[in-house]
């Protein structure tokens, strides 16, 4: 986090002290430096910036989404990645304009489609042939046109440090750029129906990607492919849509490259294919999810009782795998500390388990930290992707509270859960069969 300071052993996240947070909005808490988030969809609007053809940033509404940031997306000019009826729900809900929105996923339901068609959602990002034979024949009965990317899995899989080409061919996501006659028939399709417009094609290697090589693969072979494709099908490509997967730091093992070095080398990378190949788009999309918000974001939890086993100690939190799975189901890893006892020398290891019925609820393991106390404070970084988006309500544990914090002000943009608000599912029983 970069507006973060010390005072007094305490910790201030954009100039308001964590104390004051948790005393007024109670904990788990997230916390987003909202001059950091700023700074980023700053830097991405700026960096990814091409003299040759248009450039459009695609946020993945997937890492953190709420009607404050989506109002802070749009007045930066991005497209919105929405996967699901209930994110474009949102999106609509907030005023985002539907031209920029671009709806992805592997198994849009026939109801979503319609959905977008009548909402006037800009782009469907389409999976598979029959997505979009179901899109072709719903636009025309709904008479209502939208523009169509066709999602193409080019057999690169990155993930951190790695890359393969030829990687998983058999990804859930999108066709495999080898099924050359089932590509064309699903443009062939689109082209012979007056209310899609084939736009171009969409990849996204991976997630968490620190080698930038594996862009530069996955764009050398998207270029060929759109050659490929004009010579020898006469197909012409509007739009090239290179994912996101971008990394971030979470500990400071990763080491990230700069957003604006990933952006300009993508851009300069695609320039040169094009080039080389004497091609041309008119746009270039990218869709960052997680490098927008994840260094951004951190959760704040109160420290409840100790245990001490045979080769442990324990500090329990009143959050976990509830408000970050993250760390059960990918094992990752993150930096915490005391946050009302930031100078204190870190002279004991701990081990910082959740509140869940469940062995795994354990968010970090032998991690030094002061001598702790019940009501202490712990943060926990770099949370802000994937953690608030990913939460659920095991052991009916509510959604945590979010608030933006920025020159010493501090605004609550989603509120906590309450008991009661799980209670609005509770239904009275009508018999329905
Ligand atoms: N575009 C597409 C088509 C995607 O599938 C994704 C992520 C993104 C963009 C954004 O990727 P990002 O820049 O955030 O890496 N829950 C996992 C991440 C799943 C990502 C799925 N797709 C996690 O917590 O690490």
């Amino acid at each position: 986090m970069k507006n973060m300071k010390v005072n007094n052993g305490i910790l201030e996240i954009g100039g308001v002290s964590v104390t004051d947070l948790a005393e007024k909005c109670g904990t788990p808490l997230f916390v987003y430096d909202e001059a950091e988030l700023d700074e980023k969809m700053m830097t991405f609007q700026k960096s990814f910036q091409s003299d040759i053809f248009q450039t459009q940033v695609i946020y993945a509404s997937k890492a953190f989404t709420c009607k404050a940031m989506l109002t802070k997306l749009n007045g930066y000019g991005f497209g919105l990645d929405v996967v699901s009826g209930g994110e474009l729900y949102l999106a609509r809900e907030s005023g985002f304009p539907m031209a920029e929105i671009y709806f992805h996923g592997n198994n849009k339901l026939p109801e979503e489609l319609r959905m977008a068609l009548e909402l006037g959602c800009g782009t469907v990002i389409v999976d598979n042939l029959m997505e979009c034979e179901e899109l072709i024949s719903l636009s025309k009965e709904m008479k209502k046109s939208v523009k169509v990317i066709i999602r193409v899995n080019p057999g690169i899989t990155a993930h951190t440090h790695k890359y393969i080409i030829t990687g998983d061919l058999d990804s859930k996501f999108g066709v495999t750029i080898h099924k050359e006659t089932m590509i064309l028939d699903m443009i062939k399709k689109c082209q012979e129906n007056k209310y899609t417009v084939f736009q171009g094609f969409h990849v996204h290697i991976g997630s968490q990607i620190f080698d930038l090589a594996a862009f530069d693969a996955a764009i050398e072979v998207m270029v060929t492919y759109l050659k490929s494709m004009k010579e020898k099908h006469g197909v012409e490509t509007k739009i090239l849509d290179i994912g996101g997967g971008f990394g971030v730091r979470y500990t400071n093992e990763d080491e990230p490259r700069e957003i604006q070095e990933v952006c300009q080398r993508i851009v300069k990378k695609c320039e040169s294919e094009l080039k080389k190949n004497q091609l041309t788009i008119e746009k270039l999309m990218i869709e960052p999810g997680r490098s927008m918000v994840a260094e951004s974001g951190c959760t704040l939890y109160t420290v409840g009782y100790q245990k001490e086993t045979p080769n442990k100690s324990y500090i329990f939190i009143d959050g976990g795998m509830t408000d970050n799975i993250r760390v059960a189901l990918y094992q990752a890893k993150y930096d915490c500390d005391l946050a009302n006892k930031m100078d204190a020398p870190k002279d004991k290891l701990y081990s910082v388990a959740g509140k869940c019925c469940e062995s795994g609820d354990i968010l970090v393991e032998g991690y030094p930290l002061p001598e702790a106390e019940m009501n202490d404070l712990l943060v926990m970084y770099s949370t802000g992707a994937y953690g608030y988006s990913m939460s659920n309500n095991y052991n009916r544990i509510g959604k945590p509270a979010v608030i933006f914090a920025k020159d010493g002000n501090a605004r609550l943009v989603l509120k906590r859960e309450t008991y009661k608000d799980q209670l609005r599912f509770e239904s009275d029983e009508e018999v329905i069969v």
